[in-house]
C-alpha cells in the first residue's frame, strides 16, 4: 500500500489520526443512517480473523429497540441482585440503553469443532469493537464502546438470542457526537513505550530505545 503527499512524509500520520480526541455520542442525538451503518459494520468485518471463521455477530438497537435493551438490562439487574432495589439503582441500569440513538451489540460467536483455540476466536470478535469505533468516528460520529455488570444475564442474553456459546462483549453506542464546546474530550498523551515494549534481539530483552 503506499501513500501519498503529507502522508508518505511521516509514518506518524496514522498514529496521528488514531490518537485525535473521539467524541461521544449524544443521547439526544442523530443515529448513523442505513448507508454509514452499513459501513461501520462492515469496517467490523475487517479485523484479523484466523481460519476466516467470523467468530462474530451484531445486533443493531435503534428505535422502540432502546426499550426493549432498558427492560432487559432491568430484568438483569433484578436477576443478580432481586427485587428490592432502589429506584435510582435500577434506573441507572435503564438509563444505559437510551445513551445514545443506536447501540450495537458485539456478540462473540465462537464455531465449534475448529481448530482455531475459543480464545482466539473472542478476541477477533473483540476487535470488531473498536473497529466500529473508529469508523464511527472517522465519519464524524460519536462512538463509545460500552458494557454492564448484567450482560451474562438470562434476560439480557434472551434478547440478544445469545446461544451457550456465545458471549455478550459490550456494545457501541453511536451516534451524532455531544457538543462538547471548546473543551478538548479526552486528549490523548505519547505513551511511554520504553514502560509497555520489551524488544527480544540477539542481545536479549531490552526496553524499546525512544
Ligand atoms: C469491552 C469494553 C467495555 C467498556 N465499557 C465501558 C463502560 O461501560 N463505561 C465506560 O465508561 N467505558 C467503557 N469502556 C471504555 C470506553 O469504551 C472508552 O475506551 C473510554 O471511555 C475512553 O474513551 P476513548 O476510547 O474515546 O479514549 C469499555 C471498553 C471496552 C473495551
Amino acid at each position: 500500500m503506499t501513500h501519498s503527499g503529507a502522508e508518505a512524509s511521516s509514518p506518524s500520520w496514522v498514529t496521528d489520526r488514531l490518537m485525535e480526541p473521539r467524541l461521544a455520542p449524544s443521547r439526544n442525538g442523530v443515529a448513523p443512517g442505513e448507508r454509514e451503518l452499513v459501513e461501520i459494520l462492515k469496517a467490523a468485518t475487517t479485523v484479523p480473523d484466523h481460519g476466516g471463521l467470523k467468530p462474530w455477530r451484531f445486533a443493531v438497537v435503534n428505535d422502540a429497540g432502546h426499550e426493549r435493551f432498558g427492560d432487559a438490562l432491568v430484568a438483569g439487574l433484578h436477576h443478580e441482585r432481586g427485587s428490592d432495589l432502589l429506584d435510582s439503582v435500577v434506573n441507572k441500569m435503564r438509563e444505559k440503553a437510551f445513551a445514545a440513538p443506536c447501540c450495537v451489540m458485539v456478540i462473540g460467536s465462537p464455531v465449534s469443532g475448529s481448530n482455531v483455540p475459543e480464545w482466539e476466536q473472542l478476541v477477533s470478535a473483540s476487535c470488531t469493537g473498536y473497529a466500529m469505533v473508529l469508523a464511527a468516528t472517522f465519519l464524524g460520529f460519536g462512538a463509545i464502546w460500552k458494557s454492564a455488570s448484567v450482560l451474562h444475564t438470562p434476560p439480557v442474553r434472551s434478547l440478544f438470542g445469545a446461544t451457550d456459546r456465545e458471549q455478550l462483549l459490550g456494545w457501541v453506542n453511536i451516534g451524532t457526537p455531544e457538543d462538547v464546546g471548546d473543551r478538548d474530550s479526552r486528549e490523548r498523551t505519547d505513551p511511554e513505550l520504553g514502560a509497555l515494549v520489551t524488544v527480544i534481539d540477539g542481545g536479549g530483552a531490552r526496553s524499546l530505545p525512544q
